[in-house]
């Protein structure tokens, strides 16, 4: 592939049409010297390339591609269609969206786009088939970038337009009314249909009467394969004009962020690549980076994959928006390589005056270059240069957690036992306790095969389809081990729950079954006879062939079992019945991990980061240091790094980074 190059990527977002021509030598020179192999240009450019409805102007961007190429940096080309210019929905204002209220929103920001409307789609086809056209053999072009971040201010619309395609949808999913009445259950509230033209989207309903919850899941479903079908026709253009170029579009994977499901999505994709931004008021949130990358890599299906943005340093959306500490940046970034990224860029090139995002960080900053930050990414750009021998490597794990966005949006619709139940808290939980003890994990969608795996994860696998059992099921029999925890498996695909006791799909492979669910109150926490603690949740569970091995000691259901181990064939089922604390989720995963004859990438301590990725006989262990005292690895060849050789340990400063490839001392 053109963007495939034997290198690790560095660059960003490049916007030089928010800047006066003269800037744009300087953004050139300095883009070099921080060794910039990747420049993102013309994401936000509708307005600029295409002035009026019959007026191009391609002078500038050609002048900007020919100097990147001049200049050895290569362009990931935005299709430009990620917010249309104000004359489109001046002319077009059903082009706008409509929220739930009925509301049409306003242009003025971006994303203001009905994904339905002809003027949207047809303006932006006419647009991609231009800058097809004209620079599908341009020598800067490495890959095209089709909108930008899907979703993110306009997930679903609730036009009249819309609620067409969703019938059309609808009709596809379930064959007619009739399908469509079993499916949501509208025997409930009156809500029966006669005729598909009485089925609108989710729109705002009475207070307190939620609309039907698989009107409003369908309605996710319908919306993101909406948005997808957006996406592909774009690419299907450039498929045609220019073969060979790889198309891709950021994702944002985070534990913040469900509103398109992904593992469709990610088979549209010739690239995938990931925005990933901190959540600076979370001090675990480097943990949560390091699931979101492990995560884009299971869509990536092993890799390679691209960091397409996060922030040099600061972002400013979130309340308070600390800067990157010395070092951060460049842990940031080998963490997300570390992971198996191949490239990492950030948002944006040259920090903006103007604009809602003028206090965002960029590589090149308001105070210039005689700035830390400066420094930083000219080191970063000359490390990643040297570690390109990494480029296309893999990383090993047999450890998969199952991640669904679908059961994230079942888990998180209205009237549930407890609103304390959130999708991404046990996940985060479990990748944090296997993070902390070094082992390596996948992350697979439901139903995905688990050949080679020794240990699955399952958490809170609320919606599953009939599928996910028996693939589970034959993985145990067969000697796998498996860990879910409470809240999956009770719905099927339409949201209807699984009865004969919780957890309905997978009870017989846990050999457990809970009468009634028993969520705790807010602040409540219960106490476990291992002597840890839970809160959020507890349940009546009756064993049916698991053994308990952590009881309640007081709380609604005092002496029934927590946590359940179940011998299963060859293999065994764990279940853990309650938000167990840190600690108990720590030393649950840990025998877990040894039963399951799971090994670490290398020994290490908590808050210290070791992965490994792999080509053929080649190795590079990643050790990246989060916390505040020097850690010691054990491991032998060289720090790319420091480029100093490595026998038999490696000692990385606080907040440090090694990269050692292993093997004999250099
Ligand atoms: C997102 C967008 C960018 C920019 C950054 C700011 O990632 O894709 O255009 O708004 O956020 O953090
Ligand atoms: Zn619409």
């Amino acid at each position: 592939m053109a963007w495939d190059s034997g290198r690790l990527h560095f660059g960003g977002d490049y916007n030089p049409d928010q800047w006066p021509r003269d800037v744009w030598a300087e953004d050139r020179r300095l883009m070099h010297d921080a060794g910039v192999t990747l420049a993102t240009v013309g994401v936000f450019s509708w307005a600029h390339l295409q002035p009026a409805p019959d007026r191009y102007e391609f002078g500038w961007l050609d002048e900007v591609l020919d100097g990147l190429a001049g200049a050895g940096i290569g362009v990931d080309l935005a299709t430009a269609t990620a917010s249309p210019p104000p004359w489109l929905t001046t002319a077009h204002p059903e082009a706008l969206p409509v929220d739930r209220e009925g509301h049409r929103r306003w242009p003025g920001a971006r994303q203001a786009y009905c994904p339905s409307s002809a003027a949207w789609r047809d303006g932006a086809l006419a647009l991609v088939e231009r800058l097809g056209t004209r620079y599908a053999g341009h020598p800067a072009l490495r890959m095209w970038h089709v909108g930008n971040e899907y979703g993110c201010h306009t997930s679903r619309c609730y036009c009249d337009t819309c609620a067409a395609g969703f019938r059309d949808w609808l009709v596809r999913r379930h064959g007619d009314v009739d399908g469509v009445n079993r499916a949501w259950g509208t025997a409930f509230w009156s809500q029966r249909y006669s005729a598909l033209d009485e089925i609108l989207p989710p729109r705002l309903t009475p207070d307190g009467a939620w609309a039907n919850p698989t009107q409003q899941l369908d309605y996710r479903r319908f919306a993101s394969d909406l948005l997808l079908e957006e996406f592909v026709a774009e690419r299907d253009v450039l498929h045609r004009l220019s073969p060979g170029v790889p198309v891709t579009t950021n994702f944002m994977v985070m534990t913040r962020f469900n509103q398109l499901d992904y593992w469709a999505w990610a088979r549209e994709l010739d690239v995938v690549s990931t925005d990933y931004y901190p959540d600076f008021a979370d001090p675990l949130t480097h943990v949560e980076a390091a699931f979101c990358a492990d995560m884009t890599r299971g869509l990536a299906d092993g890799g390679p994959w691209l960091l397409m943005e996060t922030s040099p340093s600061a972002v400013n959306w979130q309340p308070r928006n600390p800067a990157k500490r010395p070092g951060q940046l460049r842990r940031d970034a080998l963490q997300q390589v570390a992971h198996g990224a191949d490239g990492f860029n950030v948002f944006q090139v040259r920090a903006s005056v103007a604009g809602a995002e003028k206090f965002h960080s960029g590589l090149i900053p308001h105070a210039g270059t005689d700035t830390r930050l400066w420094r930083e990414v000219v080191e970063l750009g000359d490390l990643l240069d040297r570690l390109g021998e990494v480029a296309g490597s893999r990383v090993e794990s047999s450890v998969a957690l199952v991640w669904d966005w679908q059961a994230w949006w079942g888990c998180e619709l209205d009237s549930h036992p407890s609103v304390d139940v959130a999708y991404p808290d046990r996940a985060r939980a479990f990748h944090r306790a296997l993070w902390d003890l070094g082992v390596a994990v996948d992350v697979v969608a439901p139903g995905a095969s688990l050949d080679g795996y020794d240990l699955v994860v399952v958490p809170t696998l609320y919606l599953v389809d009939d599928s996910v059992a028996p693939v589970l099921d034959a993985f145990v029999r067969g000697g796998g081990h498996v860990v879910v925890t409470y809240f999956s498996g009770i719905v099927d695909a339409d949201d209807h729950i699984r009865t004969g006791g919780y957890p309905g799909a997978f009870r017989e492979l846990l050999g457990v079954l809970v009468e009634e669910f028993a969520p705790l109150l807010a602040g409540e926490r219960v106490m476990l006879d291992d002597g840890g603690s839970a809160d959020v949740w507890t349940e009546d569970l009756r064993l049916a062939g698991a053994e308990p091995v952590v009881r309640y000691v007081d709380g609604p259901v005092p002496g029934r079992p927590a946590v359940t181990r179940h011998a299963l064939g060859d293999g065994v089922a764990w279940y853990v019945a309650t938000r167990t604390d840190v600690a108990t989720t720590a030393r649950l995963v840990a025998r877990m991990v040894e039963e399951a004859g799971v090994r670490p990438v290398a020994a290490s301590s908590p808050g210290v980061e070791v992965q490994r990725r792999r080509a053929g006989a080649a190795s590079w262990l990643f050790v990246l240091n989060h916390t505040d005292a020097a850690a010691t690895v054990a491991t032998t060849g060289t720090d790319i790094v420091s480029g100093v050789p490595v026998s038999g340990s490696v000692t990385v400063p606080a907040g440090g980074v090694a990269v050692v490839r292993e093997g004999g001392p250099a």
